[in-house]
């Protein structure tokens, strides 16, 4: 899904950064993710291959056997789609019977491959209008073909059409159905949202398709192979608008109805058609022939009143002017319109010329969106007009292929966003939102591999899961590297020629490697040392990826499969074994070379150090996987780093960091080594060594912070962030403007949020001074957005009830969604127990949080250690009510369980667990069963490890805050 089911790296991100005591990204990316699939799963039917249709069938169906075409999901290859007349009208006012539903008219023109009397066409939640008893008329030109029977599959979501006399092969026929849909709120298909302006409730109609759900707008062959044009026409009321993929060409007024055609679409597959009616304003412009049209729409209040769409219509189209360069291959269609929509279940989705975003993912407000908020914006508009070519331009075949649609727009959307925002470096972030946040997922036993076999992939159910943190950001995490072995030149020419070769067409991942291989074979400056194809199947066709071990005595250097638990066992078999073909960059006494690890171990001489030269491996971490090395390596680069770190890389001093204490975990590498990398930070100033430090120090917090260690711990991070603290108060002039570039705003966000986590006095007193200034009537907000996080936090911690009941009224005044979730997630850093107990009542009245904030709000008050033991007792005794509210359907539930037992790590609280999946086998866990289990073995893993290196992680912190 495009992004349909695009993650926030940033939400991920921002969520490290603010929650110092927080963040297994393991699980908050897997449980992200299976939020969309759960979502998913409520909509599709699970597979019942083994029933018959006899109950779900109408009129002419007998008994039908289960390999009768239409009980699989996939349609047969007798019938090619070519182009349809859709013609659609919804009702913004409810029907007598109390439901928002709208009327559609559909002819499917298609051609008949080999002769057949069966027509399978996917409609979903559609109530067909009957012709002569059949749920459709076929025509062949302007001639009726006769019918035998028409049915609907309900459980393969096909209408099955059986003809009298055979279809002919070569002759081209059409469909015609008329049909009621209703316009639901599920998010889906054609359906309805709703927000309010000046106290006033608007409806907008608008779709989504992605992934099989342009069968529940109009019947149409919903496979992404099918491609075929359309020509939609919309009908609707004043003062409404209609928008749809390609510019408007004709309106006519019918009584009170306005009828508006579009201009037909290229050829493109179903899941990128859309179509909205809204009373929604725009800023841009039209286009002509020479200028594509670009334009943002939103909200009125949005759009026209606050300018919340400048700042994405100043980056769209340098953006998409980019893209047509770097893709040599002009924007195809006249028009892109970006719109903003409330409420949008996904971050985004790439319908062709008409794309559409969640509020935050394109709306910015220099008044209240802080910059992490404007990478967002960003970052996702560069990710769907990548998709504008890449994806919908040429498509793949089927849905198995998808992470090749969505790792790709994952990578360029970092090239994209570059060009908009040259002065960012936003492309080094990639290594943290994408290379080691999936490396913490794909290290898991339980990973899987990026490709999946084409008949695999079947319902609907099992297309969603392919939307995950390993299709987007391991995807992504190859793609690159793969354009940097081979060189951006090569790879973008072999890039043009695949786009070139497919265009208004489908392919499978291969083709891109053929045609990349294509490139390589066109000149000599590049040499590989197998064709891309070998190289590339190592890491697309087995899961997980390796540790590179280099002694730097002998010059061996050897491959493993890095696993994070080394207790865990692999039941997945590989065609490879667990070996990949691994490019390595490295670096020695400054200079830059790089080698081909094709074996499990190798000799190499270059790798052989004497004196106080170091070896850095993975330059710029281009390479996906982890590196080790022998003691003396790791000592001289730490040496390296306490001297002057900055002869190593940014990137580089984050990767070791990352590494160190991901190989820790792993019990590749003694845990005071990891806590070593951390000692030079002091002095360090950029945000990527810091974030990854920060993160790797988390588990640390989340352990220990209600023992003994923490009082060393403390002291050392106070120790760590003064001197950062202190250089940031200089460079922003006492914190009244803000740095330059992106990664000094993250960093001076994470100093303040460090230093005020661990009593810095003076930031202390700052948050205070900033946010008493705003409880003085008339409570103007002077507080920059990208600080209001942590002062917010930091202010509600120290203050009592008189903040606490400020930031509430604010809470319950503000209607900007991004302000509003600062001020609920600080409403939590409370340390009085009877106001956090009383935010978590809050938290299950609907009047006060809204229901889908609940689960957050709870988890935010967990995330406070004071908070954690209440919040453990609040959902032990609201089991059941929180059961009932969110227990059958809502993702979050597993997210629940797994942030109130994130510190657990003693007897006792495994013995709580245990005693709580007693308590509760009535009502049960509902969609947190696994969470509930998993969370049971990680106690016990916390358990093991705090017992194995408590010990020596405390003498560690007592060491290192000796003068
Ligand atoms: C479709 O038909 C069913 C059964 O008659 C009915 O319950 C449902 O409301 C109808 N849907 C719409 C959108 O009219
Ligand atoms: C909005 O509507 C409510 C209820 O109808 C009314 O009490 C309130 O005064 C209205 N507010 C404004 C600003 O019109
Ligand atoms: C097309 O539109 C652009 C921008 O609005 C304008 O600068 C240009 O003159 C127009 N060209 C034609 C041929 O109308
Ligand atoms: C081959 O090289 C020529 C000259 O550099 C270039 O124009 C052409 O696009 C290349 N073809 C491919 C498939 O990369
Ligand atoms: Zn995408």
């Amino acid at each position: 899904m495009g992004k349909g089911f695009y993650v926030s790296k940033l939400v991920l991100a921002v969520g490290i950064i603010f929650t110092v005591a927080a963040v297994s990204t393991i699980i908050a990316l897997a449980v992200v993710y299976s939020q969309e699939r759960a979502k998913n799963n409520d909509v599709a039917k699970p597979p019942e291959e083994t029933t018959t249709t006899s109950s779900t069938s109408t009129s002419t169906a007998t008994t039908v056997q289960s390999n009768d075409p239409w009980n699989k999901y996939r349609l047969p290859t007798t019938l090619k789609p070519i182009h349809y007349d859709v013609e659609l009208q919804p009702y913004l006012e409810k029907n007598a019977a109390g439901l928002y539903v709208f009327h559609g008219k559909s002819s499917a023109f298609f051609l008949c491959n080999t002769a057949t009397d069966l027509i399978l066409i996917h409609s979903n939640k559609l109530n067909h209008t009957k012709f002569n008893n059949f749920d459709a008329k076929l025509m062949e030109g302007t001639k009726e073909v006769a019918l035998k029977g028409t049915f609907f599959q309900k459980d393969k979501q096909f209408l099955v059409v059986q003809v009298a006399e055979s279809l002919q092969a070569g002759k081209e026929y059409s469909l015609y159905t008329e049909f009621i849909g209703e316009l639901a709120d599920d998010l889906a298909g054609f359906y309805r949202s709703e927000y309010v302006e000046d106290n006033v409730t608007k409806i907008i109609a608008t779709t989504q398709m992605q992934a099989p759900d342009a069968r529940k707008a109009f019947p149409c062959f919903d496979e992404p192979a099918m491609k075929a044009t359309f020509s939609i026409t919309l009908k609707y009321k004043k003062p409404y608008k209609a928008m749809s993929n390609m510019q408007d060409i004709e309106t006519k007024t019918e009584g009170d109805w306005m009828i508006t055609k579009f201009d037909k679409t290229p050829k493109m597959s179903t899941y990128l058609v859309a179509f909205i009616v809204s009373e929604f304003e725009s800023i841009g412009n039209d286009g002509n022939d020479t200028v594509t049209g670009v334009k943002i729409w939103g909200r009125k209040k949005a759009i026209v009143d606050e300018k919340q769409g400048e700042y994405a219509l100043s980056v769209t189209k340098p953006i998409l002017d980019f893209f047509e360069k770097y893709y040599r291959t002009p924007y195809p269609l006249p028009k892109s319109d970006q719109v903003a929509l409330p409420d949008f279940s996904a971050g985004a989705m790439e319908n062709w010329g008409l794309v559409t975003y969640r509020e935050t993912a394109l709306l910015f407000d220099e008044n209240v969106s802080s910059i992490g908020n404007k990478e967002r914006v960003v970052t996702v508009v560069a990710h769907e007009l990548a998709h504008q070519w890449f994806g919908n331009l040429v498509t793949i075949r089927w849905w198995n292929d998808l992470w090749l649609n969505e790792g790709f727009a994952s990578y360029v959307e970092y090239l994209g966003a570059d060009e908009a925002e040259p002065d960012w470096n936003i492309k080094d972030l990639i290594v943290l939102n994408d290379v080691h946040r999936v490396m913490a997922v794909d290290a898991l036993a339980s990973s899987h591999p990026l490709t999946s076999k084409e008949e695999e992939v079947n319902s609907p159910s099992e297309i969603s899961a392919l939307f995950d943190s390993i299709a987007y950001s391991k995807g992504a995490s190859v793609i690159r590297m793969l354009s940097e072995f081979l060189t951006e030149p090569l790879f973008v020419n072999g890039l043009a020629s695949y786009l070139k070769g497919f265009e208004y067409d489908n392919t499978v991942y291969s083709d891109l490697w053929t045609h990349l291989q294509m490139a390589v074979d066109n000149q000599t400056a590049v040499q590989l040392p197998l064709p891309i194809k070998d190289i590339m199947d190592t890491w697309v066709l087995q899961m997980g990826f390796p540790v590179v071990k280099i002694d730097t005595a002998t010059g061996i250097v050897t491959q493993k499969h890095f696993l994070l638990d080394p207790d865990s066992v692999v039941t997945r078999p590989s065609p490879f074994d667990y070996k990949w073909i691994v490019p390595i960059s490295f670096q020695i006494s400054g200079k830059n070379d790089h080698i081909w690890l094709q074996k499990e171990s190798d000799t190499v001489d270059k790798f052989k150090i004497t004196g106080n030269d170091w070896l850095l491996v993975n330059l710029n971490v281009i390479g996906y996987y982890r590196v080790n090395y022998d003691d003396n390596n790791w000592n001289r680069l730490l040496n390296q780093l306490q001297s002057d770190h900055k002869l190593v890389p940014v990137i580089n001093r984050a990767q070791i960091i990352d590494d160190a204490f991901n190989l820790a975990r792993a019990k590749q590498l003694g845990i005071t080594k990891a806590l070593d990398t951390t000692k030079y930070i002091s002095a360090d100033r950029e945000y990527m060594p810091w974030q990854a430090a920060l993160s790797g120090l988390s588990y640390f917090t989340q352990m220990f912070d209600r023992t003994e260690v923490f009082g060393s711990m403390k002291k050392y991070m106070k120790k760590q962030v003064i001197p950062l603290f202190e250089h940031f108060k200089n460079v922003t002039s006492n914190w009244t403007i803000r740095p330059l570039s992106l990664t000094d705003q993250y960093c001076e966000i994470n100093t303040l949020s460090t230093a005020c986590s661990y009593d810095v006095e003076e930031c202390l007193e700052f948050a205070s001074k900033l946010f008493n200034a705003w409880m003085v009537p008339p409570f103007t907000n002077n507080i920059h957005p990208n600080l209001r996080t942590n002062v917010y936090c930091t202010a509600v911690a120290q203050g009592g009830e008189e903040e606490w009941n400020f930031l509430w009224d604010r809470f319950q005044e503000t209607d900007i969604a991004q302000e509003a979730d600062k001020l609920r997630a600080a409403l939590a850093c409370s340390k009085e127990p009877w106001i956090l107990n009383r935010l978590l009542e809050y938290s299950l009245d609907s009047t006060k949080i809204r229901r889908q904030d609940a689960v957050s709000t709870i988890s935010s008050v967990v995330n406070n250690p004071i908070g954690q033991s209440l919040a453990w007792d609040f959902v032990r005794a609201n089991w059941k009510t929180l059961y009932s509210m969110f227990g059958e359907s809502s993702f979050s539930f597993g997210n629940l369980i797994e942030r109130v037992s994130r510190r657990f790590s003693t007897d006792f609280e495994l013995e709580q667990l245990m005693q709580f999946k007693n308590d509760n086998q009535n009502p049960g866990f509902g969609t947190a069963s696994q969470a509930l289990e998993q969370s049971i073995e990680k106690t016990k893993a916390n358990r093991n490890w705090v017992n194995e290196n408590k010990a020596a992680v405390k003498k560690w912190f007592e060491d290192a805050i000796l003068p």
